[in-house]
């Protein structure tokens, strides 16, 4: 597929390139962004023929029983027994079921929101999509405070909420869940073994607390499905980032979709240093080849396609 595929290049171009690419020139891109909805469309297309987000986002009650035995999806040899608690939190119809926006924000959790101010533009979105339970209230001026869809690796309770050894860990957790509502919360339980203690607590708290957000697990092929449609558009992606699934899908749903908080470098285009994460000292760990991920190359992914006009990518403040 000859539309999509980016130059070689752009791809083998080390972050330097970017960076010598100068800021007046990206910011420039800002400025005289348009939406190209022909492209748009003919994105959302192509991702259909691997995968259609309002199924996969999520499997449903009735794909399995209580004790059905099943394989993680990147790790075939292990399995997972499905428990009547998960069970139990299964949504009967996809979360995503007919819902489409005109505008969406998808907010990655790159250290170069801090000092943004871009919440209020974040919140103005239709809908706002967020990543792995990150905090917002403390940087409600930079990042906003609208989820109405966050996702949450299993890894977010060890990481985040002391694996909820205290009940101060636990109280913590649960406030964080009761403050989103009705929001989905997206669980990719099914991936690898070593989470599924913490999911177990995770969907225990939700039923105990009686907690109103609406779970989701996604589905067993979705991450297949995504790597699939950007191997094709020659991006070679060993595993897709949450941030990089989460445009995947937000295309099915949103004519207009707006990346915040994707930046995976260690330093701005004035070379400032920028933190992996705004909101704690986790340390840039794709640069190892311990990591799964490869964010610089979606990264500039994803910048090829904002000049193309497919998507919005701001990475500077917001006015
Ligand atoms: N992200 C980014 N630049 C950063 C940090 C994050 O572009 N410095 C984007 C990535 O797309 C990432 C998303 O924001 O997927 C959410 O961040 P994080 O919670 O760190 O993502 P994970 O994919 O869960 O990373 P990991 O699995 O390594 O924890």
């Amino acid at each position: 597929d000859g539309e999509l595929s980016l130059s070689r290049s752009m791809i083998n171009s080390s972050d330097k390139t970017i960076r010598k690419s100068g800021s007046s020139i990206f910011h420039h891109a800002v400025e005289g962004w348009k939406i190209n909805s022909s492209l748009v469309m003919e994105i959302r297309k192509n991702i259909l023929r691997f995968l259609d987000a309002e199924r996969d986002v999520s499997v449903v009650k009735s794909s399995f029983k209580p004790g059905d035995v099943i394989h993680y999806v990147l790790d075939r040899r292990r399995t997972l027994n499905i428990s009547q608690d998960l069970h139990s939190l299964l949504p009967e119809v996809s979360p995503m079921k007919n819902r489409r926006f005109k505008t969406c924000a998808v907010v990655g959790n790159s250290g170069i929101l801090l000092d943004s101010g871009c919440g209020k533009e974040i919140d103005s979105h239709d809908f706002v999509i967020r990543c792995n339970l990150a905090p917002v209230v403390e940087f409600a001026a930079d990042v906003g405070t609208k989820s109405d869809f966050i996702t949450m690796n299993p890894s977010v309770v060890q990481r985040a909420f002391g694996g909820f050894r205290n009940e101060s860990d636990r109280e913590k957790f649960v406030h964080r869940l009761s403050m989103l509502n009705e929001s989905v919360l997206w669980i990719p339980a099914f991936m690898v073994k070593g989470g599924e203690k913490h999911v177990e607590w995770v969907n225990a708290l939700i039923l105990k607390n009686k907690l109103k957000v609406r779970t989701a697990y996604p589905s067993l092929r979705l991450i297949h499905a995504v790597r699939g449609y950007w191997l094709t558009n020659k991006v070679h992606i060993k595993r897709p980032s949450t941030g990089l699934l989460m445009y995947t899908l937000a295309t099915r749903f949103c004519d207009e979709i707006h990346l915040y908080g994707f930046w995976p470098f260690p330093k701005d285009l004035h070379g400032k240093p920028v933190k992996y994460h705004y909101y704690d000292d986790l340390k840039y760990r794709y640069f190892s080849n311990a990591s799964p991920h490869r964010m610089p190359l979606e990264f500039k992914t994803l910048y090829v396609l904002h000049n193309r006009g497919a998507l919005k990518l701001t990475t500077g403040k917001c006015i």
